[in-house]
């Protein structure tokens, strides 16, 4: 059996019995411990995580002050405090998006809330923001930031908005999380597409984003005392005009770009958004149409079904600079991330 043939027979016979949330708990500490120790890190970096010799990404990606070691990235909601970045770094992926954190800590949804879908390739999620909060994600960032080897990973924070705040006091609430983070990280994200928090895709409806964004990146600006690239996450949902309307408020307020997508809710399978498989074409619809209205200059981080070389390269097709993976992780394994950094180009 080839040894990319390996994980997904385990997948099928044995990871799927587990209950996907504690298989998810599991893999993400055995990930976290890995990149603790410089022999496990090398050990990973040398198997599964090589990366190009030569960065893919030869002229700067993005808005980054660096350049990635890959265009390949960890989409948020994995590693959502943090603790794991080093480990994730290892295993090849070229940046690595943490969150969704919060500005107050919150348990999210009851349990279960996390559902596989093996007969649509997908998985099924309502976690609803469970999180340590800002302050606790910002103090584990100054600490990587603190060594060199955590210094050289480039990692995105990815905020929402806390159930308890109402979404009137929203902006306040994105600007905390905004505020203690800024410094410590290469990107911020305003997540206003997970549909677990009551209220919050209201939120991608430019009215209610322009306020929003436009506190985040000046308080952002503020406490790092640079420039941070700001890019805001939107839900395959969205209706195309609204896509449209998304694309030209961040051209009106200088945005570094557009994540896209979150997971759907246009499904029938019970509570919650569904990623893998079933995103694929909306995704990349999404991506389209969002090149269409940024034009060249902004970035668009593609996301959405993204689980072998045909779909990363599909995704760049659709006009996406950077790319990240979930699902496409848990399904096919931890060597996806390595070996579509060192293929896609
Ligand atoms: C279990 C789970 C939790 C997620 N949590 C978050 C999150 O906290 N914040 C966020 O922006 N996206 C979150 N996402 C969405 C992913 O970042 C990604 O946008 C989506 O899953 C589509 O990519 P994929 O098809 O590669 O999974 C989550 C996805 C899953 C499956």
């Amino acid at each position: 059996m080839p040894a990319d043939a390996i994980y997904p027979a385990l997948y099928r016979s044995l990871i799927s019995r587990i209950d996907a949330e504690d298989a998810h708990v599991l893999a993400v500490r055995a990930i976290g411990w890995a990149g603790r120790f410089e022999p496990t890190r090398r050990l990973l970096r040398a198997t599964v995580g090589r990366r190009p010799a030569v960065p893919v990404a030869p002229a700067p990606h993005g808005p980054f002050a660096r350049q990635l070691p890959s265009i390949v990235g960890l989409a948020a909601g994995m590693d959502k405090n943090g603790t794991a970045i080093l480990g994730m770094d290892a295993l090849g992926f070229g940046f690595v998006e943490v969150g969704t954190v919060t500005a107050r800590p919150q348990p999210g949804n009851d349990r279960p809330r996390a559902w596989r879908h093996p007969e649509i390739d997908g998985l099924r999620n309502a976690m609803g923001f469970n999180n340590s909060g800002a302050d606790d994600l910002a103090a584990r960032l100054r600490e990587l930031r603190s060594t060199r080897r955590g210094r050289a990973v480039v990692v995105g924070a990815n905020i929402g908005k806390s159930k308890v705040t109402p979404v009137k006091d929203a902006v306040a609430d994105y600007a905390h999380s905004a505020r203690v983070l800024a410094r410590w990280a290469d990107y911020l994200v305003v997540n206003v597409s997970s549909p677990n928090t009551p209220g919050l895709r209201s939120l991608q409806s430019v009215d209610s984003l322009r306020p929003i964004l436009a506190e985040v990146q000046a308080v952002a600006d503020r406490a790092a005392h640079r420039r941070i690239p700001l890019f805001v996450k939107i839900a395959p949902d969205l209706a195309d005009d609204d896509v449209d309307a998304v694309a030209a408020l961040a051209v009106e307020l200088d945005l570094a770009g557009v994540v896209a997508t979150n997971t759907t809710i246009d499904h029938d399978l019970g509570a919650g958004g569904v990623s893998g498989a079933p995103l694929t074409t909306r995704s990349r619809e999404v991506v389209r149409r969002l090149r269409d209205g940024l034009g060249q200059g902004r970035t668009i981080i593609g996301v959405g079904g993204i689980s072998s070389l045909d779909d990363a390269r599909d995704m760049l097709d659709a006009g996406a600079d950077l790319l990240q993976v979930y699902s496409g992780f848990v399904t096919r394994g931890p060597s996806l991330p390595g070996r579509l950094s060192r293929l896609v180009r």
